[in-house]
């Protein structure tokens, strides 16, 4: 396995060494290799990625990837947005699990209201929404395999946006083809709900701007973005990283919780095809939590780096 590794900016620098430690704990013999993206990269010399970078991502197997910061500067695109296009990456895996909630968002990830296709004019903006049957057809299948046996909630504003009639007509062929139970929601009356009853959920599909919503609001349910990891899965490429951002406000201060960093390497090594491997970081960072080690953000005092060793030391 090639695992490129790119830790970003802010507190990606401080998660992802603990995310990597231990992958190279269980899989000593895979190859990692460092690749520098993000602001960091465009401060120092003007460009969030360069041609080498984007060559050794797509030679990857697999990505770990931190969090990239986005300054409100017109000229810069973020390049995550831009990668998970790049690298075909259209499904968003967003598991939210905890005590009586064990949901999965599957966000459509490279389409609608992120298509890039955006323009100023003299007092005002626009940004085009353009959802694709091909894409849809292709989210909604990925959602309706993992739901299989369980129930898919499709959610949608198909009662505004012709873009979302759109999408919710290929969700519900694609469903209906699959052989899974599912049901409709407007998104807005699914984002209360979802808070309201966790566990009647089990599969949610949905657009790309609903679903980067949705998972922020869902993480609340179990602890907050600290604890969220997430897949970026495409049919050559997969990327793994934490659904929390760059945290600029605890940045640099060894506070941030490396949980949803830990439990993207846990997602890899699934990919990766290792069960045992991704069950065992998640049964260490489940043991870590119970014996009472947190970091700030959950009310404890444990700093990344330590919460990082008592990871490690259950991972023997
Ligand atoms: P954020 O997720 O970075 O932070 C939101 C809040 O959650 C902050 O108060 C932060 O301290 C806290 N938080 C997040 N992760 C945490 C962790 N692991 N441990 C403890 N506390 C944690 O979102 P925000 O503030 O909206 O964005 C900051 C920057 O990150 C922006 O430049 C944004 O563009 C970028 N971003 C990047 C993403 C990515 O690379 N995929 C995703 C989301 C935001
Ligand atoms: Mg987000």
């Amino acid at each position: 396995m090639k695992v490129a590794v790119v830790p970003g900016d802010g507190i990606g620098e401080e998660v992802v060494p603990v995310a990597e430690a231990a992958l190279r704990r269980l899989h000593p013999e895979w190859d990692y290799f460092p690749v520098e993206v993000g602001y960091g990269r465009w401060k120092r010399c003007g460009a969030a990625i360069g041609a080498e970078e984007l060559r050794a991502l797509r030679e990857a197997d697999a990505v770990l990837f931190g969090a990239v910061t986005t300054p409100p500067d017109p000229d810069y695109r973020s390049v995550i947005v831009m990668l998970r296009k790049d690298l075909g990456l259209y499904a968003n895996l967003r598991p939210v699990r905890g005590p009586g909630v064990d949901l999965t968002i599957v966000r459509e990830n490279t389409e609608g209201l992120y298509s890039g296709i955006e323009w100023e004019l003299p007092g005002s903006a626009c940004t085009l929404r353009v959802v694709t049957e091909v894409g849809s057809r292709r989210i909604a299948r990925f959602a309706a395999a993992r739901a299989k046996g369980r129930r898919l909630t499709i959610g949608t504003k198909a009662n505004v946006l012709k873009s979302d009639a759109l999408f919710r007509r290929c969700a519900v062929e694609e469903a209906e083809a699959a052989g899974v139970e599912w049901e409709e929601k407007y998104i807005d009356a699914l984002c209360l709900d979802v808070l309201m009853h966790p566990a009647h959920y089990a599969v949610v599909v949905t657009t790309n701007i609903f679903g980067d919503i949705l998972s922020d609001a869902a993480a609340s349910l179990v602890g907050g973005l600290g604890l969220l990891p997430s897949a970026n899965i495409g049919d050559d490429h997969a990327l793994f990283e934490p659904v929390h951002g760059s945290a600029p406000d605890i940045a640099g201060k060894g506070i941030a919780n490396p949980v949803a960093a830990l439990r993207s390497a846990a997602m890899l090594l699934d990919h990766a095809g290792d069960r045992e491997g991704a069950a065992a970081v998640e049964a260490a960072v489940e043991n870590t939590l119970g014996a009472g080690m947190k970091t700030p953000d959950l009310g404890g005092s444990a700093t990344t780096v330590a919460f990082g060793e008592a990871v490690l030391e259950r991972l023997g």
